[in-house]
């Protein structure tokens, strides 16, 4: 078994969606696992010239890859079903790709009324906060004691460990700033961002064998905390780079890329294969600058940040190569 894992060192919203979709167009997986969150998430993909949102369903189903909701999500079946429907409308054969774990946990009607009053962490209102609350009180539905999940469902060990040749691109949802341990508690998610989020739905970690570790050249965050420091430079970053959540439409506050933390990131989840996305929205803004221990590093241009970079993660063992990207539907 070969896993290779994609998943956000920021804050979410670090274009995971593009790589996975990236990556599928020509790599031998033969299956992409969603491995933590739920339809907080919001993945954008450009395929063939359109723009597609998805939220629960991995990326794998544009390029004919069966895709798994992993035992470590936890599954809307309303917001599943009209996806499913979406996706098969505009010619994707998700009904055919797609299944769901059977002990992948429910996001019932009353986990979303619940989450809908929240404004302590400015959560997406999905009610992924109170799932998991229910799944670790052990008072949870799983995906298996659904009717309407019938024929969607898969035993995670029988597909995997009865398939020699399994290949699988694990994506993550969210990003490490969100992740329940390691980012900025309470304002963060429900689940867990890491490498470690992927074992947990059933592979040994000898499989491991990428990862990817995607960042944006600054810093975006959505939620109830103060983020963005006061200067107009943000404001035009948020315009340029058209910042708005792919979930709640909600403007994504910017700042600068934490570099301290961002190294963090890059250690904790053993990176190989460090992406920077939107270099073209700092180009257009011209400004290139990174915090560290509080103080900010300015750069002259694009050519003297790439070289600082790469310079700073030479240092990082587990990491083999450094792409900037300035695509939006590739690297
Ligand atoms: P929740 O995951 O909906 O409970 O929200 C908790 C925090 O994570 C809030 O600050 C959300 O805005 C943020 N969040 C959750 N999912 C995403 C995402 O996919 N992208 C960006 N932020 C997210
Ligand atoms: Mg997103």
């Amino acid at each position: 078994m070969i896993a290779d894992v994609v998943l956000g060192l920021q804050h979410g919203d670090e274009a995971k969606g593009k790589i996975t979709h990236q990556l599928c167009s020509k790599g031998n997986y033969t299956h992409v696992i969603r491995f933590n969150g739920g339809c907080n998430a919001g993945h954008t993909i450009y395929h063939e010239g359109k723009k597609f949102v998805t939220h629960h369903i991995p990326a794998g189903v544009f390029y004919g890859v069966e895709s798994i909701i992993g035992p470590g999500c936890v599954v809307d079946p309303e917001q599943f079903f009209k996806e499913i429907e979406e996706l098969e409308e505009a010619g994707i054969p998700a009904s055919t790709l797609v299944s769901i774990a059977n002990n992948a946990h429910v996001i019932t009607k009353d986990h979303k009324r619940e989450d809908s009053s929240d404004s302590r962490i400015g959560t997406t209102k999905r009610g992924n906060g109170p799932a998991y609350r229910d799944k670790y009180n052990r008072v949870g539905t799983r995906a298996k004691e659904l009717e309407c999940f019938k024929g969607y469902l898969v035993d995670i060990y029988e597909e995997l460990y009865s398939n020699p040749d399994a290949e699988i691109l694990f994506e993550g949802a969210q990003g490490f700033g969100l992740d329940i341990d390691h980012g900025d508690y309470p304002y963060v998610t429900s689940s867990h961002c890491t490498t470690a989020s992927a074992l947990l739905n059933g592979v040994p970690p000898q499989a491991i064998r990428k990862v990817w570790g995607i960042a944006k050249i600054y810093e975006t965050y959505v939620g109830a905390k103060s983020f963005q420091p006061k200067d107009a430079v943000f404001d035009t970053i948020q315009r340029v780079g058209e910042e708005f959540g792919a979930t709640t439409g909600r403007k994504r506050q910017c700042n600068w890329t934490d570099i301290d933390t961002l190294l963090k990131a890059v250690r904790m989840n053993g990176v190989t294969d460090l992406v920077f996305n939107k270099m073209d929205v700092l180009r257009e803004v011209g400004e290139w600058k990174f915090k560290s221990k509080d103080k900010l590093l300015h750069f002259q241009d694009e050519s003297q940040v790439k070289s600082w970079i790469t310079s700073f993660f030479s240092n990082s063992p587990t990491i083999s190569n450094v792409y900037f990207s300035g695509n939006k539907d590739r690297i």
